[in-house]
C-alpha cells in the first residue's frame, strides 16, 4: 500500500531518508524530527494505522512524505516498499534502519520463539533493509546506513539475553559491513540509545523506577548520528559512561556485578 504526498513548501535539497519502524515509538519522534528540518521522509512500518497517522501529520505539518506498509522479514516486500518510496521522492541518501522488537527471558523462561523472533527482526530484518537500499547506493557511490542497535548490546544482560544477542550481532553484523561499504561511498553510523519510554520497555516489571529518556529526546539524539554521521554514537552521556565501564569491565569482574543484580533489578523469577 503506498500513501503519498508532496508539499509544494518542503525544502527540495534536503536529503531522502527512509525510516522503517517510523509508526510507533522512537522511529514515529524522529521521523517527527527529521520532518521538522526538511528532510524528504519515505516511511516504512507493518503497522498501517499509526503509520497512516504520522505521515498524515507530518504531511499537514509541511513536510514531503511518503508512507510503504511493510514487514522487513519480507524481502521482496521490502524491495518493492523503497521502490515505490524512491519513485515518489528520490533516491534514498539515509537509511534509518529502526523497526525492531524487545523481549524479556530468563533461565526459568528462554522464550525461544520470542528469541526467534528479535533475531528475524532485529538482525536479518536490518540486513533485508539494508540489501534494498544498496543498490542503489552502490550505483550513486554515496549513501549512509544508520542502524538503532542498543546498549544492550554491549555484554550479555541477564534479564534479556536474546535481545541482547540479537543486538550484539547487529553491532558487529554493520561492523563486518563497514569496510566494503566504505570503499563504495556508503557510510554505516552505529546507534546504541540507553533506556526509551516506548512500548518496548514500557512493561518492563523494573523494581525500582529508572529514568527513561521521552522518544522526542531520543529522536534529537539519532537525528545528530543521522547529520554528524560517526561511527558509532551512544546516548544519553550517563548511559554512554555507565554502559561504557561495563563493557570494559574484565569477565570476572562483570560476572559478580551481574551474580548480584541480577536477582534484583526485575520483579521476576531470577
Ligand atoms: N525503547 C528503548 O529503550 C530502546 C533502547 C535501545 C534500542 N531500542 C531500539 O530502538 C528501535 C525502536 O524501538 P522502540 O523502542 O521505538 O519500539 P516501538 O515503539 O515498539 O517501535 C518499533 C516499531 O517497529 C515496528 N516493527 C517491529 N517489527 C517490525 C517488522 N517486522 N517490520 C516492520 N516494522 C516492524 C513496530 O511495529 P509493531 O508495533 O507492530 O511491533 C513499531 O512500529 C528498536 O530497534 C529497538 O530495539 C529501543
Amino acid at each position: 500500500m503506498l500513501t503519498k504526498s508532496r508539499n509544494q513548501n518542503a525544502s527540495p535539497d534536503r536529503s531522502v531518508i527512509v525510516l522503517t519502524g517510523a509508526a510507533n515509538g522512537i522511529g514515529r519522534a524522529t521521523a517527527v524530527a527529521l520532518g521538522g528540518r526538511g528532510y524528504r521522509l519515505g516511511l516504512i512500518d507493518r503497522d498501517a494505522e499509526p503509520l497512516s497517522i504520522v505521515r498524515s501529520d507530518l504531511e499537514s505539518a509541511g513536510t514531503n512524505v511518503a508512507a510503504e506498509v511493510a514487514d522487513v522479514r519480507e524481502g521482496e516486500s521490502l524491495k518493492r516498499a523503497v521502490g515505490s518510496l524512491e519513485a515518489t521522492l528520490g533516491p534514498t541518501e539515509v537509511l534509518v534502519a529502526c523497526a525492531g522488537v524487545g523481549g524479556l527471558s530468563s533461565a526459568m523462561d528462554l522464550d525461544l520463539d520470542g528469541f526467534q523472533r528479535m533475531l528475524e527482526i532485529n538482525v536479518l530484518g536490518v540486513a533485508r533493509t539494508i540489501e534494498a537500499v544498496l543498490p542503489g547506493m552502490f550505483a550513486r557511490g554515496k549513501g549512509h546506513i544508520v542502524g538503532i542497535s542498543s546498549v544492550a548490546g554491549y555484554r550479555g544482560l541477564p534479564w534479556m539475553p536474546g535481545y541482547s544477542a540479537s543486538k550484539a550481532a547487529l553491532t558487529t553484523y554493520l561492523e563486518g559491513l563497514r569496510p566494503a561499504l566504505k570503499r563504495r561511498g556508503v557510510r554505516i553510523t552505529t546507534v546504541y540509545p540507553g533506556f526509551v519510554r516506548t512500548a518496548i520497555t514500557v512493561d518492563t516489571p523494573f523494581r525500582r523506577p529508572i529514568p527513561m529518556l521521552e522518544p522526542e529526546q531520543a529522536a534529537r539524539y539519532i537525528v545528530r548520528a543521522i547529520e554528524r554521521r560517526p561511527r558509532d554514537f551512544t546516548f544519553p552521556l550517563s548511559t554512554a559512561l555507565g554502559m561504557g565501564l561495563l563493557r570494559r569491565l574484565p569477565n570476572a569482574l562483570f560476572d559478580r556485578v551481574m551474580d548480584d543484580a541480577g536477582p534484583k533489578a526485575l520483579t521476576t523469577e531470577f
